[in-house]
C-alpha cells in the first residue's frame, strides 16, 4: 500500500509538516482543516486534496497522519486514527490531562498503535550535539541547568486558542515549556524527582499563564531552574538561552528560532563555538516517523516521553496551585498508576 500522508490543521504546524514532508521528497496527500480557505491554500501549495474534517481525510484514502491541532482535539483525532490503524505523528502535547492520556495509552494497546510525539526540540543540531558530549562522559557530573524563554505576548496575530485553557489546557508551560521539561530528561538521561513552581496569570478570566518559575530536581541530582515568560513589552523579540553546568565543562546554548541556534561548550579554560545554522529539526523530525513507518518500527519519541513530560507539566501547575514541592512518584502514583504498573 503507497504511503499517502494527510495533516490534520493547516495552521502553523500543519505548514512546517507539509514543507517537512516535501523536504523529504513525500508529497502530502491531503490536508484537512475546519477553515477551507485554509486548507485549500495549504492544499495547493503541496499539490494535495483539500477536506473540512479529518475523517473525511482518511476516508479519502490518507494512511498516515500528521496531528497539528489545537490541543482539546488531538485527543479525538488520535482515537479515530487509532481505531482505523492510522499511523499518527501527534504534536506535543499528545494531550492535556491524565484522563486524556489514560484514553489515549488504552485505545493505542488495543488497535496495537504507537503513536510519535513531536518533541522538535530533540532534532535540533545542538541538542543532538550536547546529547553526544554529555554522554560522552565529557561534563563530568552535570549538577546545574539553566533555562529562560522570553516568548511574545500572545498579541492579535496569535491563535485565539493559545490564550483559551479549554483549548490548551495551560499556557507558555504546556505550550513551550513541555520542549524544555522533554529536552532536559533527553540530554541529562535522567527522570524528574520532584518540582517546585511559581506560575502567574495576566488575566482573571478562563485565560492561561504567561509566566512560570520552576525547580526541578532530578534523579541524577542536577537541578534545574527554568523561566517562561510572555514578554508583554511591544516589540520584544523570540529569546530562549539555557546552559548546563557540568563539574567539568559548561555549555550556553540559544535556540531563539530553530535555524538559528547558538551552541558554545566551555572546559578546561576554553570555549568551542558549535555551528549550527541553518538548521531543519522539522524535516529530521518527519523524517524519523517516515522511517518508523517504512521500517515497521516504533518511531521515537513516543507515548511514554510524551505522558512523562505531560505528567511534569501537570505537576508543575500543581505545584503553583498549593505552594507545595511535588514529589514525581506520588503524582504519578495518583495521576498516572499505570505508568508504574507497566514498570
Ligand atoms: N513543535 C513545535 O515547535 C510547535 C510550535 C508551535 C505549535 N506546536 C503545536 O502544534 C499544534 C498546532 O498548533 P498551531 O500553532 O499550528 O495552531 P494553529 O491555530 O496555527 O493551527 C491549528 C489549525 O487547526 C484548525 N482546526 C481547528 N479545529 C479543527 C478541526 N476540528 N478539524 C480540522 N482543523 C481544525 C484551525 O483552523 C487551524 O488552522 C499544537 O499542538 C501546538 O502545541 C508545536
Amino acid at each position: 500500500m503507497s504511503l499517502q500522508v494527510g495533516i490534520a490543521g493547516a495552521g502553523l504546524m500543519g505548514r512546517a509538516h507539509a514543507e517537512a514532508y516535501a523536504r523529504n521528497g513525500v508529497q502530502v496527500f491531503a490536508v484537512a482543516d475546519t477553515d477551507p480557505e485554509r486548507a485549500e491554500a495549504l492544499a495547493e501549495t503541496y499539490g494535495a486534496r483539500a477536506f473540512a474534517r479529518l475523517e473525511d481525510m482518511v476516508a479519502a484514502g490518507a494512511n498516515a497522519i500528521s496531528i497539528c491541532l489545537p490541543h482539546n482535539l488531538h485527543l479525538p483525532a488520535v482515537l479515530y486514527c487509532a481505531e482505523r490503524g492510522v499511523p499518527v505523528l501527534i504534536e506535543k502535547p499528545h494531550c492535556t490531562t491524565a484522563a486524556e492520556a489514560w484514553v489515549i495509552r488504552k485505545a493505542c494497546r488495543e488497535h496495537r498503535q504507537a503513536p510519535m510525539v513531536g518533541f522538535t526540540h530533540r532534532f535540533l543540531r545542538s541538542t543532538i550535539e550536547l546529547k553526544r558530549r554529555l554522554e560522552s562522559g565529557e561534563f563530568g557530573l552535570v549538577e546545574l541547568v539553566t533555562d529562560c524563554l522570553v516568548a511574545k505576548s500572545l498579541g492579535p496575530s496569535a491563535p485565539a486558542w493559545y490564550g483559551d485553557r479549554a483549548a490548551a489546557g495551560g499556557g507558555i508551560v504546556m505550550m513551550g515549556g513541555i520542549h524544555t521539561v522533554d529536552r532536559l530528561r533527553w540530554l541529562l538521561g535522567s527522570e524528574v524527582t520532584a518540582v517546585h513552581a511559581v506560575c502567574r496569570q495576566a488575566d482573571a478570566g478562563e485565560g492561561v499563564e504567561h509566566l512560570a518559575v520552576v525547580l526541578l530536581e532530578f534523579a541524577s541530582g542536577a537541578c534545574a531552574c527554568l523561566a517562561a515568560y510572555r514578554s508583554p513589552a511591544p516589540g520584544h523579540e523570540r529569546r530562549h538561552r539555557y546552559q548546563i553546568f557540568g563539574t567539568q565543562a559548561s555549555a550556553a546554548c540559544g535556540i531563539d528560532e530553530f535555524d538559528r541556534q547558538q551552541l558554545s561548550i566551555s572546559a578546561g579554560g576554553a570555549t568551542a563555538i558549535i555551528e549550527c545554522s541553518g538548521d531543519d529539526p522539522v524535516s529530521a523530525e518527519v523524517g524519523e516517523f517516515l522511517a518508523s513507518l517504512r521500517e515497521g518500527r516504533e518511531p521515537r519519541p513516543g507515548l511514554d516521553d510524551a505522558e512523562i513530560a505531560l505528567a511534569i507539566v501537570l505537576a508543575i501547575y500543581e505545584s503553583a496551585r498549593t505552594g507545595n514541592r511535588v514529589l514525581l512518584t506520588d503524582f504519578m502514583t495518583r495521576y498516572f498508576p499505570w505508568r508504574l504498573e507497566d514498570q
